[in-house]
């Protein structure tokens, strides 16, 4: 692949380049008006996500038989990818690990810095600059929320330049969780996601997913979202300011049961007290914020409900059997939705289509 345009306009420096708004950084992550580095939310348009669904539905029926997993595992067997995840996940890991092995990448990993030269007193930068020796795509998972993105950058400016796919940044940005998150909404709802309204509930303050998937609602038409959260964990100012400028309508509120008639949509989430360094959650009742069985009859018929998983006690295992339940499906829709994305970071989404 064609290395990153003449840093002209681009600062040498990280320090100098991270604090620009994203609007100046994405272009630096893109190649020949390509998403090339998937690092946040606010690089798709709809045109990308149709397109991306596009090709998830395509591969999802491909792989129904044996000629087509066989076409579909053809397409990038001379690439290798390095999933570093050295914070804790079951599906993203699982998911992007399935979604590589569709298409024929093989794959290595490090879920653990004890296990790598970090210990020996290596940089996290110096660590994930070797990788790029041996690998032709990073997916990262890291607890701090810009280290995706400067090793983005760090494997932009090395000769040997190799993508990089955030798979979580420490609270702030999630983008595949997004993309697999609208994939089931569009699915999901009848007449896909424009002119719904969808409902965030729980711990929208340090939930990475809900940040994400507020940024992806500025491609569909006519949405509107309402935030349910006890005070003390309310959606952050920047994101309510993201709508406030693409015009998306929202409003906030702490009582779920008023909410439940009118969404075509919940997207429930767990406390997430593994960022609780102010103690700001410690002995709160989130009772008031999880789905109960009593619920289900105020939803409407057609209501999707979804969680990003894992779950705690946010929705009563008894509505896992409920039509309107889809977060099982949500979860295996990573896995298409990331073998799609990573099939377009490779060029190889119309070879995707293609296979009969
Ligand atoms: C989410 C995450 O890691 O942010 N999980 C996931 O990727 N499916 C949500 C969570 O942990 O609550």
């Amino acid at each position: 692949m064609e290395r990153a345009p003449t840093m002209t306009a681009v600062p040498r420096d990280w320090e100098e380049f991270h604090p620009r708004p994203v609007s100046e950084r994405v272009p630096f992550f893109t190649r020949k008006g390509r998403l090339y580095d998937c690092l946040f939310a606010q690089q798709f348009d709809r045109k990308l996500l149709d397109h991306l669904c596009r090709v998830a539905d395509h591969l999802r029926a491909a792989m129904k038989t044996k000629e087509g997993a066989l076409a579909a595992a053809n397409l990038l067997p001379h690439k290798r990818a390095m999933l570093y995840f050295v914070q804790p996940s079951t599906r993203t890991f699982l998911s992007f690990l399935n979604a590589c092995h569709i298409l024929g990448l093989r794959t290595s990993e490090i879920r653990d810095t004890t296990t790598s030269s970090e210990v020996k007193g290596e940089s996290p930068e110096d660590t994930v600059r070797t990788f790029s020796s041996y690998v032709d795509l990073i997916i990262m998972r890291h607890p701090a929320p810009g280290f995706v993105e400067k090793t983005a950058w760090v494997m932009n400016r090395a000769k040997r330049a190799v993508p990089v796919i955030n798979g979580g940044s420490g609270s702030d940005q999630h983008p595949t969780q997004a993309l697999l998150d609208v994939y089931t909404l569009c699915r999901s709802l009848p007449g896909g996601l424009d002119g719904k309204t969808v409902a965030f509930v729980g711990d929208l303050k340090r939930g990475r997913t809900v940040r994400s998937l507020s940024y992806l609602m500025k491609n569909y038409k006519d949405v509107k979202l309402v935030f349910v959260s006890p005070p003390q964990l309310k959606m952050e100012a920047d994101i309510l300011a993201f709508l406030k400028r693409h015009h998306i309508p929202y409003r906030e509120c702490d009582d779920l049961t008023t909410v439940l008639p009118e969404a075509d949509a919940i997207y429930m989430t767990r406390i997430q007290d593994e960022w609780d360094k102010a103690n700001e959650s410690k002995g709160m009742d989130y009772s008031r914020f999880n789905l109960k069985q009593e619920h289900l009859a105020k939803l409407k018929p057609t209501c999707a409900i979804l969680h990003p998983l894992p779950r705690r006690h946010e929705i009563e295992t008894t509505i896992d059997d409920d039509e309107r339940a889809v977060f099982w499906r949500q979860e295996r829709n990573g896995m298409w939705i990331r073998a799609a994305l990573i099939a377009y970071i490779f060029g190889q989404d119309k070879e995707v289509l293609a296979i009969k």
